[in-house]
């Protein structure tokens, strides 16, 4: 892989000696089911072909280097396997060091430290969730070199807990967890209140999956963020009062919830909860359309689900907005709408095979009208979660 042979001879010359094993950890696009991991409801999310790779060696202290290739500035970083806390010094480390930290606590001990080159063909900003890949991409290597036997989704809660305690970003799961369990071709079904999950296989016929950055400059999602989790749970304690055993918003139908939502005072939090809940309940409904073959009820179902975000929790912002709306008056187009987090970062949409270079053109034209920059186009290919790869 052209990748892997670029990577290891910067490794020899960032380290000195030789690259032992390789890994991939992909990026994830949601299809579906946004701001509800938090709120115990489904998502609908997909691993991609873009992602985080790894080349590493093992080292015999207690010293781990890690170097990006896109993060050539910062250079190699250094910091101990054992007594972690986070250090701004630190920068994107961070990350990998979160998940140390809290393999630590779990009793999962490293003896020794790694060189680490990586390299990312995610874009950053992009709401692809190139922490989550780094974090499950770290998790596999510890797990590995010192075999502590974990599966797969106890990687993926330490992955999250990393980003929760280390990192101080209150997320849900599904970024790690699609990024840890995807794969090839399929999509995720994944109720985030018990874990329990199936894969849906993606076969458009004569459709693609478009990712559509906005490439607008950093946001300041995770405050905001934030805020939308502390607005739903303090409207489910509210509902909590007239329904005692409720312990989420994705246990609530649609009706049910508008029978009692005059329990929640403010009416923000009220429209919150309301996405809550029929954004679960559009997520199963959109599965079920996928699966009996009718992809423009999906695809409908992914513009309501826009709407939503932008009217009910509003999370959007002019520029996902500008995009969606552009995607929604071209020709060949399914069904488009924001991805992720939501403020900046990518829309995702479903365009027919024929319709994309047409598609890229005229909304990467309207847009840049609009907005005054361009945005930038990725055609996705679903792919495994993240694994050693050889060579
Ligand atoms: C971010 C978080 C996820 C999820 C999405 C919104 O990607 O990391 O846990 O909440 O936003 O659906």
């Amino acid at each position: 892989m052209e990748i892997l042979a670029t990577m290891k001879q910067e490794f020899a010359k960032q380290f000195g000696g030789e690259a032992e094993r390789s890994y991939f950890s992909p990026g994830r696009v949601n299809l579906i089911g946004e701001h509800t991991d938090y709120n115990g409801g489904h998502v609908f999310p997909c691993a991609i072909s873009l992602g985080t790779y790894a080349v590493v060696a093992d080292r015999k202290d207690m010293t781990t280097r890690i170097y990006s290739m896109n993060l050539a500035d910062k250079g190699i970083i250094e910091f101990p396997m054992t007594g972690l806390s986070y250090d701004t010094a630190k920068d994107w480390a961070n990350y990998p060091m979160g998940v140390v930290d809290v393999f630590e606590k779990a009793g999962h001990k490293a003896t020794h430290g790694f060189d680490i080159l990586i390299y990312g063909t995610l874009p950053a900003g992009a709401g692809l969730s190139s922490s989550a890949s780094l974090e499950v991409l770290t998790s596999v290597i510890l797990n590995e070199a010192f075999g502590f036997g974990l599966d797969m989704i106890e990687m993926v809660k330490l992955s999250q807990k990393a980003e929760n305690q280390f990192v101080g970003v209150n997320c849900g799961i599904m970024d790690q967890f699609a990024v840890g369990m995807g794969k090839k071709d399929c999509a995720i079904l994944l109720d985030c209140n018990t874990l329990s999950y199936r894969y849906s296989k993606i076969a458009l016929e004569d459709a693609s999956i478009v990712i559509t950055n906005t490439n607008k400059p950093h946001s300041l999602a995770s405050s905001a963020y934030n805020v939308r989790r502390a607005q739903c749970e303090h409207a489910l304690n509210e509902l909590k009062e007239v329904k005692p055993e409720l312990k989420a918003l994705g246990e609530l139908g649609n009706d049910e919830f508008n029978q009692i939502a005059g329990h929640i005072e403010e009416v923000l939090e009220r429209h919150r909860a309301r996405h809550a809940v029929y954004e679960n309940n559009r997520t199963l409904d959109a599965v079920k359309a996928l699966e009996n073959n009718d992809v423009t009820e999906f695809g409908r179902l992914m513009n309501e689900s826009h709407f939503s975000l932008r009217d009910d929790y509003e999370v959007t912002g002019k520029e996902l907005d500008t995009l969606a709306e552009i995607a929604w008056q071209q020709e060949g187009v399914i069904g488009s709408r924001m991805t992720g987090a939501g403020f900046g970062g990518s829309t995702v949409s479903l365009v027919k095979n024929d319709a994309i270079e047409a598609f890229k053109k005229n909304v990467g034209e309207a847009y840049t009208e609009k907005i005054g920059y361009a945005p930038s186009f990725v055609v996705a290919s679903i792919s495994d979660g993240t694994h050693r790869i050889e060579g």
